[in-house]
């Protein structure tokens, strides 16, 4: 058997979980500052959208990520809503201290699969990363979940290439610290299809307890595709961006997410429950142009959805 998802008609398919990322991966990479109030009016709304999580901020160094330097006054600021987590990245223990802080239901611990990255975006080794990661999970433990999202995992815009053995040696590493979350980040939309199955097929086969999310960039024009293609080996487990914002500020060429609202504007239309209300992020991802200041990558925002029907002319 090689796809384990591969699904018999008869059987229910899961329930896919919708991990929203704009506040964070599409705001920090914006040359505007978003408003604190207009960045908690954002994630109250998404709260209620049927989103599974929401990745609230970021507390990285506000030296390195400006646009996030409101991180404690939006983490206090939001109303949660029961069943929806709520996240926050995390390069290093200063940061999980101030996400623990502010009582975040879960760090979602960052490190680079390739050196170069690590270097340009944490100005760490991949070492100095881990045994970071080793003092926050003790400090965390029975406060906050943790997940690992490995960046350049399928690609570095440095490095080149990441071999999957690779990736599987810091997944492995993550695992050994405790970690049961585990996102593969294909950072500047490096990835294939192919390359997306073949690797979440191996760790999936290798882990079947730990929890795995994709986490797609577009910049190739390959998000879709690649999500697809992981949900086709049986990740339900998707982060992405409400209007296809995002990118790494410290990754050449970086350009936004996956965008939610097509992504799952393409689920449901396959049949799969996202449990996310798709007019209720249509109307926010149609706001987003007014908010940073540029029209946004989104296509079902424009079009409508596909069940969208027009009058005859005449
Ligand atoms: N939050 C707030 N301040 C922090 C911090 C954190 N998590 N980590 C470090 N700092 C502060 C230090 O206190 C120090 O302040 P000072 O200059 O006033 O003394 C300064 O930042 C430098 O600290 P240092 O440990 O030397 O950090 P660095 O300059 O080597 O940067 C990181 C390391 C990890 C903090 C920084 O590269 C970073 O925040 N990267 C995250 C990038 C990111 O979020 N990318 C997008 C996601 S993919
Ligand atoms: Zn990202």
């Amino acid at each position: 058997m090689t796809h384990p998802s591969h699904t018999h008609s008869t059987e229910t398919l899961a329930p896919l979980h919708i991990h929203e990322v704009c506040v964070r991966d599409g705001f920090q990479i914006e040359p505007v500052f978003v408003p604190t109030e207009r960045k908690i009016e954002l994630v109250n709304a998404l709260s209620r959208s049927g989103v599974a999580k929401i990745e609230v901020t970021s507390f990285s160094s506000p030296k390195a990520i400006p646009a996030l330097a409101d991180a404690e006054a939006v983490m206090r600021g939001i109303e949660r809503v029961a069943g929806v987590e709520y996240a926050a990245l995390v390069p290093n223990v200063r940061g999980a201290e101030r996400a623990l802080a502010c009582a975040v239901d879960e760090l979602n611990l960052v490190m680079s699969a390739s050196a170069s990255h690590s270097q340009a975006n944490l100005r760490m080794t991949r070492e100095q990363s881990l045994a970071q990661f080793a003092e926050i999970v003790a400090a965390a433990a029975g406060q906050a979940a943790i997940n690992a999202s490995l960046s350049t995992a399928f690609g570095c815009p440095f490095d080149g290439d990441v071999p999957a053995d690779e990736v599987l040696h810091w997944a492995a590493r993550l695992i050994d610290l405790g970690i049961t979350r585990i996102a593969l980040c294909d950072t500047t939309g490096m990835a294939n299809p192919a390359q997306v199955r073949r690797l979440f097929h191996a760790v999936t086969e290798r882990w079947p307890e730990v929890t795995f999310t994709a986490h797609f960039h577009d910049t190739r024009a390959m998000g879709l595709a690649n999500a697809l293609a992981a949900l086709d080996v049986g990740i339900t487990h998707f982060d992405a961006s409400l209007g296809g914002l995002g990118g790494c500020p410290f990754a050449p060429g970086a350009s936004g997410n996956v965008c939610t609202e097509d992504m799952v504007h393409m689920f449901e239309a396959m049949g799969r429950d996202t449990g996310v209300d798709l007019d209720r992020l249509l109307t926010l991802a149609r706001q987003l142009p007014d908010i940073v200041g540029h029209p946004v990558p989104g296509q079902v925002m424009k079009a409508g959805p596909a069940t969208r029907r027009y009058s005859l002319p005449g």
